[in-house]
């Protein structure tokens, strides 16, 4: 096979036969979310996650192939950014692509909030997602993403702002808290560090991938409880659908995710719940909604590559067949395919941004490893098409 432009990929045919992995689950289809004089209606289950850097309008789009009525979230979007005429790239167009997108903003100003919120409703948005999850330091720390939930009055009163500004339904992603629990570095029974800094929460890097923190039964406890209480204001403050990782600020993405705390945090609310963290294929989403009940699940890190696995898992749960994981030949003419319509659209930077793509698309046969490498150090979009091509001709 030689990849000359843009190739298509489209989803292969589902297996035939009795592929389904569970039977059709609880949950009624659509969930109904209204909004202050717009009613959304979700047709699907699985939603896929806000990734900054990932997931752009052509990742949305492989994504769409297989999944074509689940909610697609924008990069998150700064509301003061926005202001100052940046990031505005990211809003257009929304109403020309198929299917549901949300728009995921976050600031620490309710009033940019607001302002952004209409913006996006005005490019189509489907509905507003307010992030208050993102652990990276320097947004935390200026009261933005996970940083509001050490401010909870601010937090509603942003749910509020933005309720207000428009029409569509609002929506929050969040974490069940800040640090792990009341401890002897001076963490309060909501979770929030009382000291008012965050050196206890070991982020020195920016973001807190790398600090491994499993809870331990006592600090598990206390963290659900205040998870309950941090999520019933979120809920009393307007916000129409939650989605929560289960972990904590502190822990990052490292540990376990806590689905015991999601249930709790389930049983508490009267709106929907979507839950999030290490959803990553169908039997954990079936494991997932089973321990949390949760209305739904959101997938991450799994699609990372994979832009197939949102429309599987969702095939799993509505108890159809499941279409089948792409092979190497597809797989190398996705990459191509990203490349190309990064390039259409970036420019040369394109290839930068492609890169790490390739690198988790190219997985999984003979040579894999070898061609990830050359592609990274791949000079030209020539170059790395090339790369492609070659090992596309070179599978058996
Ligand atoms: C590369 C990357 C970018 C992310 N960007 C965002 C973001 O913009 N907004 C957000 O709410 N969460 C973001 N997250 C967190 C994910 O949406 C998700 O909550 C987290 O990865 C847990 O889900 P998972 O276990 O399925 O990956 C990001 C995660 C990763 C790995």
């Amino acid at each position: 096979m030689v990849i000359t432009s843009s190739p298509r990929l489209a989803p292969a045919s589902p297996a035939p036969g009795p592929a389904a992995l569970f039977p059709l689950p609880l949950f009624p289809l659509p969930l109904l979310l209204q909004g202050n004089g717009v009613e959304r209606a979700l047709g699907c289950r699985v939603l896929q996650s806000p990734l900054a850097g990932v997931s752009d309008r052509i990742f949305r789009e492989l994504v769409r192939r297989w999944a074509p009525e689940a909610l697609l979230y924008t990069e998150m979007v700064n509301a003061t950014s926005l202001e100052l005429g940046h990031g505005r790239h990211k809003l257009e167009d929304l109403a020309t692509e198929a299917g549901p997108i949300a728009v995921q903003l976050f600031d620490h100003r309710p009033a940019a909030m607001a302002e952004a919120a209409r913006r996006a409703e005005a490019a189509g948005a489907f509905l507003i997602d307010i992030n208050m999850g993102c652990p990276v330091r320097k947004i935390a720390r200026k009261g933005g993403g996970s940083g509001l939930i050490r401010e909870p009055e601010l937090a509603a009163r942003i749910v509020e702002s933005v309720a207000a500004a428009v029409a569509i339904p609002v929506t929050v992603k969040t974490r069940l808290g800040w640090c792990g629990g009341v401890d002897s570095r001076g963490v309060d029974s909501r979770g929030v560090d009382s000291r008012g800094d965050d050196s206890s929460c070991g982020d020195s890097s920016g973001s807190d991938s790398s600090g491994a923190c499993e809870l331990d039964h006592d600090n598990k406890s206390r963290v659900t409880t205040a998870a309950v209480a941090w999520c019933r204001q979120l809920e009393s403050a307007g916000a129409r659908l939650l989605t929560l990782h289960g972990r904590t600020r502190e822990q990052g993405f490292s540990g376990r995710c806590d689905w015991a705390a999601i249930a709790a945090v389930k049983r508490s609310l009267t709106i929907p719940l979507i839950a999030n963290g290490d959803v990553n294929s169908p039997e954990a989403a079936r494991r997932c909604l089973q321990q949390t009940g949760a209305d739904g699940v959101m997938v991450g890190r799994g699609t990372l590559g994979a832009p197939w696995l949102v429309g599987q898992i969702a095939a799993a749960l509505e108890g159809r067949p499941l279409p089948p994981t792409p092979g190497p030949a597809e797989r190398l003419a996705l990459a191509a395919e990203q490349l190309q319509a990064l390039l259409a659209s970036r420019g040369e930077r394109g290839l930068l941004i492609a890169r790490k793509h390739m690198g988790w698309t190219c997985q999984g046969f003979a040579g894999a490893p070898q061609l990830r490498h050359a592609l990274m150090r791949a000079a030209t979009p020539a170059a790395a098409l090339e790369l492609l091509n070659r090992a596309a001709a070179a599978l058996p």
